[in-house]
């Protein structure tokens, strides 16, 4: 059961009121494979994102095996490292990668679509085009992406303490009502482990669309205490950041009219 009073944010020029659930918030006990709520399969995959799925996904997955250290787990040592979780079809991991070859971005999508969809980006091969006998990377683009085609709390455990210096969390699936907030994905138990994961200094950045959920991720993450909210003024989180490359939720909200947030957050 829920119980709500309101409850007003302050923090420099900025002043939000939250609604101060307590929230009956079930916590995952680590050991059975957790519930995921989403979908992990669409519409049909055609010949070509199924081949990239068979023959290129292996090439930059992440498994059991892989060795979380940032000389080994790219082609080449980078200076840093970013998880981008529920990348969706890919378009800001793809972009950041682009943009930030001295970076090593480590993408999880549970969704299988998506995950084709990053690869078509990354391989600039497109639906219908002709497939060449060895797939590579498009041109211009270091090896600095690794996929997890599944559920990032199964990976979770494998990552080492304080190995993240960014951890992107972009339009989540909001679950607006009451009786789904269990769903949400910035919740106690993923933002302890997420906590866990991040350099001292490193930045957590959740982006929604979605009014309820702006509040209850600022709620989530004070209420954790290992992050400070970096925005001083209105700019710092109603615009675009800086280093912004769009995603197919992004587009989709402001084409329906929802004004976007962006909030970043200081691991302390
Ligand atoms: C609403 S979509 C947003 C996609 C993308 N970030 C964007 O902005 O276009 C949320 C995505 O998160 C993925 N997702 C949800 N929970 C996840 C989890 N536990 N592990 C990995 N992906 C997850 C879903 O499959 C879905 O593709």
């Amino acid at each position: 059961m829920e119980t709500s009073n309101e409850k007003t944010f302050k923090q420099g020029d900025i002043k939000i009121t939250i609604s101060e659930k307590k929230s009956s918030f079930t916590p995952y006990n680590g050991y059975d494979k957790p519930k995921f709520y989403g979908r992990r399969k669409g519409r049909i995959i055609r010949k070509a994102k199924s081949t990239l799925l068979e023959a290129f996904l292996p090439k930059i997955k992440i498994t059991k095996d892989s060795v979380f250290d940032k000389e080994k787990l790219f082609a080449m040592p980078v200076e840093k490292v970013a998880l981008e979780i529920g990348f969706g079809d890919g378009q800001h991991l793809a972009g950041q990668a682009k943009n930030h070859p001295e970076i090593g971005f480590i993408g999880a999508e549970v969704f299988q679509n998506g995950v084709a969809n990053l690869l078509s980006l990354i391989t600039g091969i497109k639906e219908g085009a002709h497939l060449p006998e060895k797939i590579t990377l498009e041109d211009g683009r270091v090896d600095n992406i690794r996929v997890f085609d599944d559920d990032i709390r199964l990976l979770f455990q494998q990552i080492p303490d304080a190995f993240l210096d960014k951890v992107y969390i972009l339009f989540p699936d909001p679950w607006p009502k009451k009786r789904h907030a269990h769903r949400r994905f910035v919740n106690p138990d993923n933002l302890k482990e997420i906590a866990r994961i991040m350099k001292k200094g490193g930045i957590l950045r959740i982006a929604t669309d979605h009014k309820i959920y702006k509040g209850w991720a600022l709620r989530q993450v004070k209420e954790n205490g290992n992050f400070v909210w970096t925005a001083k003024c209105g700019n710092d989180w109603k615009k675009e950041p800086a280093d912004w490359v769009q995603t197919k939720y992004e587009l989709k909200a402001l084409k329906e009219g929802r004004r976007p947030v962006f909030l970043d957050f200081a691991k302390i």
